[in-house]
C-alpha cells in the first residue's frame, strides 16, 4: 500500500498542528499552505519533530487560502494529488460597538471564503484521486438540531459569538451542499484549550442526531481524534458525510 498523502490548511493553528506533527512523525507525507513556512518549521521544531519528518515528510507551499493558484499547488501535489484534506483555518476574534454582535473577527469571512476556494479547487481537479475533506467546525454551529452544548454555556453561543457564527455556518453549509466526491467529515470541537493531551480514551464522540455536551477539549487532544480516526484509519467510513462533535 502506498504511502498516503495528507494536505493541510490552517496547520498553524493548534489543532491542525498536532495532526500534522502526528502525521510526519509516523511515517506519512504531509503537504501544507501556510502564510509563514518559518512559523510553522518552528512550532514543529518546538514538538520535537524529527528532522527527518521535516525534511523528508513535509512539504510546504507558501501562500494564503484565498489563493486559488496556491491552494490548487497544495491539492495537487505535484500531479499525485492527497488522500485527506485537513481545514484547520480560523481567525481572531475582536470586540466590536454592538450589544446584540459583540464580538467579530478581524477577518470576518475567513472560513467560508477558505471553504470556498478549497471546494472550487476541488471542482475543477483533473486528478482521478478525490480526497476525503476534512474541516473543523466548533458546537453551537449547527442550530437546527438537538442543542450540542451545555445549556450553561448558550450565551457563550447564542449571544457572544452570533456574529461569528454567521460564517461558520457559511463554512459548513457550502459543504454539505456541495459534497466533494471524496467525501467530507466535519468535527466540531468544543472550547479549544491549549492543555496538553490527555488521550484518546477521555474523548467523547457524538453525533449530530446524539451530541455529546462538553466544555472543552484540547487543541492537542481535537488533533489526536481526527489523526487516529481519520488520518490513521485506512476506511473512515464510519464518519463518511457526517458531522461529529468532540469534547471531554
Ligand atoms: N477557540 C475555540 O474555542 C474554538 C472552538 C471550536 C472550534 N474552533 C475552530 O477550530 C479551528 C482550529 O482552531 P485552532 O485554535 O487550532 O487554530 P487557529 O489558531 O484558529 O488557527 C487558524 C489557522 O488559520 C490560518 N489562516 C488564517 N487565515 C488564513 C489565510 N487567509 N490564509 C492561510 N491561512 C490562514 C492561520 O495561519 P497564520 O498562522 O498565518 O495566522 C492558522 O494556521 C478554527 O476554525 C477555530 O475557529 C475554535
Amino acid at each position: 500500500m502506498s504511502i498516503r498523502t495528507i494536505a493541510f490548511f490552517g496547520a498553524t493553528g493548534g489543532c491542525a498542528n498536532s495532526c500534522l506533527y502526528k502525521t510526519i512523525e509516523q511515517g506519512m507525507n504531509a503537504i501544507v499552505l501556510a502564510r509563514s513556512p518559518e512559523k510553522l518549521k518552528g512550532q514543529l521544531e518546538g514538538r520535537k519533530t524529527s528532522r527527518e519528518a521535516i525534511e523528508q515528510r513535509l512539504e510546504i507551499v507558501e501562500g494564503d487560502v484565498r489563493d486559488v493558484k496556491a491552494v490548487g499547488k497544495v491539492l495537487e501535489n505535484n500531479g499525485r494529488g492527497v488522500d485527506i484534506v485537513i481545514s484547520g483555518i480560523g481567525g481572531v476574534p475582536t470586540p466590536q460597538f454592538s450589544l446584540m454582535r459583540p464580538l467579530t473577527m478581524t477577518d470576518p469571512n475567513i472560513w467560508g471564503d477558505a471553504i470556498d476556494c478549497i471546494l472550487s479547487v476541488m471542482a475543477h481537479s483533473t486528478l482521478t484521486k478525490h480526497p476525503l475533506l476534512v474541516v473543523i467546525s466548533g458546537n453551537g454551529v449547527r442550530n437546527d438540531g438537538p442543542r450540542d452544548y451545555p445549556l450553561m454555556l448558550t450565551p457563550l453561543y447564542r449571544w457572544l459569538l452570533t456574529d461569528i457564527y454567521d460564517d461558520k455556518r457559511r463554512m459548513e453549509a457550502s459543504l454539505t451542499k456541495t459534497r466533494p466526491a471524496g467525501g467530507f467529515v466535519i468535527v466540531r470541537a468544543s472550547p479549544l484549550t491549549d492543555g496538553t493531551s490527555k488521550g484518546l480514551e477521555v474523548i467523547q464522540k457524538g453525533t449530530m442526531q446524539q451530541p455529546v455536551l462538553g466544555y472543552s477539549i484540547s487543541r492537542d487532544d481535537v488533533g489526536l481524534w481526527i489523526f487516529e480516526n481519520l488520518v490513521r484509519q485506512q476506511e473512515p467510513s464510519a464518519f463518511l458525510n457526517d458531522e461529529i462533535s468532540i469534547t471531554y
